[in-house]
Formats: C-alpha cells, sequence, structure tokens
C-alpha cells in the first residue's frame, strides 16, 4: 500500500506544516539564523500561495520548537522543512498536501505541527498519492522518476490522529482506478477487466459470476451484446457481477461503463475524438474502485457490482446506424449513432441492477462529451431521482475536496429521446443538453422507487499538478464513500 508512508522512527526530521497566513507570526518567532536562512533563499511570507517546501539547516545545537509530539524514541534532530499547506490553485483537502513530498530530501520526515484528524487524513492521503506514478512500461522505472524532484524517496512518519484505514481505503481505491484507466486497451479488454474484478471480489469473499458473448443473449443481455458482437473473438462482450456482505444488510448496487476502448463503431470517432478512449472504461473502473472502499471499511451494507464491459469496435459485425435492439427491459431502442454506445450497455445494466430492488443504484460512465462541455474535465454531472440522496454526495463532495455539481433530469426533454420507429433512440438531433438527454435515457432503466444516481465523469487529468499526474484519475468516489458511511455507519 502506500510505502512512503511509515511508522514513527527516531530519524525522522520535522515539518512544520503551516497556512499561507501563518507564516509571519512562525518567521517571527525563529532564531535570528532561522531567519537569516529564509531571507537568503527569498522564502518571503508575500510570495507564498501554498504548496511551497523550504528544507531547513542543521544549525549546531538549534532546534525548531515543534507544535507537536516529537515520534517515540529520542529527541527529533534539528533542521526539517517547512511547508506551506495550500497550493493547487485552492483545490483543498488532500490537494493541499500533495506538494509536500517534491521539496523533500531522500529519508524521513514527521509533521510537527499538531493537525486536525482531518488535517492529519489528508495530510497523509495527499503525500501519498503524490508518490503515484504509472511505469509499467518503463525500461527502468526507478531512473524514471521526475528529475525536479531532489529525490523520489521522501517518506512521512503516518500523522498522529488519523484513521490509516481510511487512508489505505483512499490511496487504494484511487491507485486502482488510476491503474486501470491508464492500462492501454491492448492489455485490458473486457476480459482483463473481468479478472481485475474477480480477483477484487474473491479477496474480500464475495460471490462472482459473469456472463460472456452470446451468452448473453441466452441470458437476456441483449444491448451488451449488440454493442459488443464487433469486437474480435477475445474481447467479446461480458457483464461482470459480485455481491458482498451481510445478506440483509442495506443493499447498494454499483454499476460502471466498461468500454475497454470506444473507437465510435461504425460512426467512428475523430483522430482527437478517440486519442484518450482507453479511459472508456473509467466508469467501472470507478465502481471497483468504490467496491474496495466499501469492503475494506467493511461497511454494514449488502453491495452489488455491475460491470458492463465491451470494447466498441468497427467491424462486419459491429451494430449500425438505424439498427433497433433490444433490451433486458423490454423497451426497444434505435440505434441514432453507435457511438452513443454507453447508454446502451448500461441499459442492460440497470435494468438487472433494479431487479432485486435495492435501496439505492450508483453508476459511473464517461458517458457524454456535453458532460465536459458544461462542468469542464475535473468536476463530475451529478444526477438523481431524489434530492436527498443527491445532497447527501454534494454534501460529502464538498467536505473531501471531490467535488460534483448537480445538473436536472428535466422531463421536457424527454420527447428528444423518443424512438422513431423504436420507443427510445441513443441520440438526439441537437447539440443541446446532451449530458441530461444521456441521464434521462439511463432514467428510464432504473426501476420504480429505487433512489439512484447517475455520475457522468472524466476520469483523466489532461495535465499534471502536484498529487494529480496526467492520465487516469479518480472523480467522485471519496465523495460518494463519505456519503454511504454517513447514511450506514450508525
Ligand atoms: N465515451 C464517449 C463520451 C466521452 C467523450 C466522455 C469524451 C469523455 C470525453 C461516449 O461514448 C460518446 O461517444 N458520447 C457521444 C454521444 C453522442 C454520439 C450522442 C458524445 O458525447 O459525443
Ligand atoms: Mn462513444
Ligand atoms: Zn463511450
Amino acid at each position: 500500500m502506500p510505502t512512503c508512508l511509515i511508522d514513527p522512527t527516531p530519524t525522522a526530521r520535522p515539518v512544520h506544516a503551516i497556512p499561507a497566513a501563518a507564516f509571519e507570526t512562525w518567521r517571527a518567532a525563529q532564531s535570528p539564523a532561522i531567519q537569516a536562512w529564509l531571507e537568503t533563499a527569498g522564502f518571503a511570507g508575500s510570495g507564498l500561495h501554498g504548496g511551497e517546501t523550504i528544507l531547513l539547516p542543521d544549525f549546531a545545537g538549534e532546534t525548531i520548537p515543534a507544535g507537536g509530539a516529537a515520534p517515540a524514541g529520542g529527541a527529533a534532530p534539528a533542521g526539517g522543512a517547512l511547508y506551506i499547506i495550500g497550493g493547487n490553485e485552492d483545490r483543498g483537502g488532500p490537494w493541499a498536501w500533495a506538494g509536500l513530498s517534491q521539496g523533500l530530501n531522500t529519508g524521513a520526515y514527521y509533521i510537527a505541527t499538531k493537525l486536525s484528524s482531518e488535517d492529519a487524513h489528508n495530510a497523509a492521503l495527499g503525500f501519498a498519492l503524490a508518490d503515484y506514478r504509472y511505469d509499467r512500461y518503463l525500461k527502468d522505472r526507478d531512473h524514471n522518476a521526475p528529475s525536479s524532484a531532489p529525490s523520489g524517496s521522501a517518506s512521512l512518519v503516518w500523522p498522529e490522529g488519523c484513521d490509516r484505514g481510511a487512508v489505505r481505503g483512499a490511496h487504494g481505491a484511487t491507485v486502482l482506478v488510476r491503474d486501470l484507466i491508464n492500462t492501454p486497451a491492448s492489455d485490458l479488454g473486457p476480459a482483463e477487466l473481468a479478472t481485475i474484478a474477480h480477483d477484487l471480489a474473491e479477496a474480500s469473499q464475495a460471490e462472482y459470476r459473469d456472463v460472456v458473448g452470446v451468452d448473453l443473449i441466452r441470458a437476456d443481455f441483449p444491448a451488451i451484446y449488440a454493442v459488443g458482437r464487433g469486437a474480435e473473438e477475445s474481447r467479446a462482450p461480458r457483464l461482470i457481477e459480485f455481491t458482498w456482505g451481510r445478506t440483509d444488510a442495506p443493499r447498494v448496487t454499483l454499476v460502471g461503463k466498461g468500454v475497454t476502448f470506444d473507437s465510435g463503431g461504425l460512426n467512428i470517432k475523430s483522430t482527437s475524438g478517440m486519442k484518450l478512449m482507453k479511459k472508456d472504461m473509467g466508469g467501472a473502473a470507478h465502481a471497483l474502485g468504490l467496491a474496495s472502499m466499501i469492503m475494506a471499511a467493511q461497511l454494514d451494507v449488502r453491495l452489488r457490482v455491475i460491470i458492463a464491459a465491451v470494447e466498441n469496435s468497427v467491424s462486419g459485425t459491429a451494430m449500425r446506424p438505424q439498427d433497433v435492439i433490444a433490451t433486458r427491459k423490454g423497451i426497444s431502442v434505435e440505434i441514432g449513432n453507435t457511438d452513443a454506445e454507453g447508454r446502451v450497455i448500461l441499459a442492460d445494466a440497470l435494468t438487472l441492477a433494479s431487479e432485486d430492488q435495492p435501496e439505492i443504484i450508483l453508476d459511473f460512465a464517461t458517458l457524454t462529451g456535453a458532460a465536459r462541455v458544461a462542468l469542464g474535465t475535473e468536476i463530475p454531472a451529478l444526477f438523481s431521482n431524489d434530492n436527498t440522496l443527491a445532497k447527501a454526495i454534494l454534501r460529502a463532495g464538498r467536505r473531501t475536496a471531490d467535488p460534483l455539481w448537480q445538473l436536472p433530469l428535466h422531463r421536457p426533454y424527454q420527447k428528444q429521446i423518443k424512438g422513431k420507429i423504436a420507443d427510445l433512440r441513443n441520440d438526439t438531433d441537437g447539440p443541446y443538453g446532451g449530458a441530461i438527454t444521456a441521464a434521462l435515457f439511463l432514467q428510464a432503466f432504473v426501476g420504480e422507487g429505487i433512489s439512484w444516481a447517475h455520475m457522468d465523469l472524466m476520469g483523466w487529468n489532461l495535465s499534471s499538478i502536484p498529487g494529480k499526474p496526467e492520465g487516469g484519475e479518480a472523480m467522485a468516489i471519496r465523495a460518494v464513500f463519505s456519503a454511504l458511511e454517513d447514511r450506514f455507519v450508525t
């Protein structure tokens, strides 16, 4: 797990962590030598925004008064570092701590400032996430550490007062989501996604099953089959499912869009539109990541995870525009655009999810470009038929620095997805409100009386900032987990 977080050691050097606003007071309390050092280094209050680290010298005999306890086993060595909490354009939460490791030397540090348990959690999580690197394909993994960092090997003593299990859960889930999204489609098709889900299920004694290829027709998942049937045999479409937890606990079902590559199908995407489409299984990755958090925390719920896994391919057996396909629910769907494939596979997944009347269904999907036009890449769009659930998720998102924004399930737009010769169509005529019409399409497959939330997310950082490297990213799962904790931990 996060190997950069360590147990207390007497050789750990102190990190004084303060907000920019407290710098001047802190500076004034230091010895003349330290003050001179800060001045020479140009480390001045007016230039600080947060996220800055400055190493402090080991002046003979001098120690900086620590606000918190030194680690057990001896006096703290002199020297250490000062970290200004914040940075990352005020994203807050763990991101306010992600800059810390960058400025440190090799070796162990501990936070000498007294932190609230929330800050301690964020410090540990931010520090650990800044250590993430997707290096699976690099010949020499260690030598490819970014040269801007003086070392890739600073470690931090677990901050006092943080719940290590919670940090491990959030870190493990984020790493799982990132790794899955970052894996190229050549190494992650529906079968490989199933293996990952199976391993995760098995590790927690969950019951696993999957349905592959033409068996999808026999088992009545015609929509998943229709989207995935154009892919080659070894990448056959798949319904992946596992169930975990006490049988009569409240039922929570997670659904994920697992399009392991989205070429657009016969309505093929442009070069730039296709460029990032290995990430189109991001919804499935998020469902698995959130499931791992729920199981690690032993939340008292009956958890069910359902993933529709397909490759949206161009081939002679691929579905065509104007095809009419059947769904598990019995609603016929006219394919207006083969590139609107996510909602089609989710139709069958949401129908299955509804069949045992769970208390909550949460689905995750990289569903529309329109949601990105509306909210940009960092803020998932949240849709829900239950305002209490939506509010709880939004509130938890603010608390965990994992933001979402709600968009409406505006009923009058339903007429835009009415089929010409079938019950529904999977696209619309105009360019407007595409995230909403996609969500309305999904809603048609959610059972009556079930609280449902749909998250349309990017799952990708377009560029790097501390703690959030370019590539796959987990969004909304810390928020949703926190909301579920509020609801199900008594
Ligand atoms: N996977 C895409 C949506 C997407 C694109 C998400 C870019 C994030 C970034 C989805 O399958 C898709 O192609 N949607 C189409 C729907 C349209 C054809 C109705 C879209 O959004 O353009
Ligand atoms: Mn598509
Ligand atoms: Zn897609």
